[in-house]
């Protein structure tokens, strides 16, 4: 069941209740900004570093981020032992801030146990375009994801569940609702922001366990194929296993598994 609270006034609105103005820029432009985090055991995971992320893109997009969010969040997730939390801001004006809640969809679910089928799709920018670029927005996490959903769909009609982006020079960029990561000999790799994907706080999560020696540099699309493992790591999907790339059967290895089940362990 979806349930939406707005942060002025924590005011709960019945989900087909219109709570955005046709002329807000968020409409009008795609100028705004959201995040998704996993709800476990009532709380938000990782909340602090998805406020920090938020405020960073809002100031991107030169939105004037209102107050709140802490409040906003555990009114919203109060109650709710699993699911997922989204926080939008639009530009407005005035800046429109609010939270949905829904239940993890049962594909997340399935994705997270079984694994995703990934085929790589250019992103059609150099590595370090959009770094040089930061009119290209990379890092921010906005609501234009319009691209994002587009190669998602492409994937899908071709017969994938989802896709790695790669640069124009050949390097691994980023899935596009995921970090990429890959095991290469029992250690980590992942690439770093500076290549213009967001900062994971997903990957931060599984980091910080300190499990596998990590190594964050930038990854020539040629390792990814040799990869011995290969996984995508996102705030509701957490950990999952990429069990073929470009065809290439991967199953699921050693290393993923392990961080998969410490991973989830941590959050309970
Ligand atoms: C483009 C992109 N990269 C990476 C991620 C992973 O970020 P997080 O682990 O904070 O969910 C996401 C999450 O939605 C994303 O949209």
């Amino acid at each position: 069941m979806t349930q939406v609270l707005l942060l002025d006034g924590l005011r709960r609105v019945d989900a087909t209740t219109p709570v955005v103005r046709a002329d807000d820029l968020g409409v009008l432009r795609g100028e705004s900004v959201f995040e998704t985090a996993r709800i476990a055991a009532g709380r938000a995971v990782f909340l602090d570093a998805h406020l920090r992320r938020l405020a960073a893109s809002a100031e991107r997009l030169d939105i004037a981020l209102p107050r709140g969010w802490e409040a906003l969040a555990e009114a919203a997730c109060q109650g709710k032992d699993d699911g997922v939390l989204r926080l939008v801001c639009t530009k407005g004006p005035p800046p429109l801030g609010f939270a949905v809640v829904t239940d993890v969809p049962e594909e997340t679910l399935r994705a997270r146990e079984h694994g995703v089928r990934v085929m790589t799709l250019t992103l059609g920018v150099t590595a370090l375009q959009r770094a040089e670029a930061p009119w290209l927005l990379g890092g921010v996490k906005s609501t234009s994801y319009a691209v994002n959903m587009a190669t998602l769909r492409y994937a899908h009609d071709e017969g994938a569940d989802d896709a790695i982006w790669v640069s124009s020079d050949g390097e691994v960029l980023e899935a596009p609702t995921a970090t990429v990561a890959i095991v290469r000999d029992g250690v980590l790799f992942t690439p770093p922001s500076s290549v213009g994907i967001l900062a994971g706080t997903t990957l931060q999560g599984v980091l910080d366990l300190e499990r596998v020696p990590a190594t964050v540099r930038r990854i020539p699309a040629a390792e990814l194929h040799e990869a011995d493992e290969v996984m995508l790591l996102s705030s509701v999907r957490g950990v999952a296993p990429v069990t073929a790339l470009d065809g290439r059967e991967l199953g699921i290895g050693p290393v993923t598994k392990d961080l998969r089940e410490a991973f989830e362990a941590s959050l309970s």
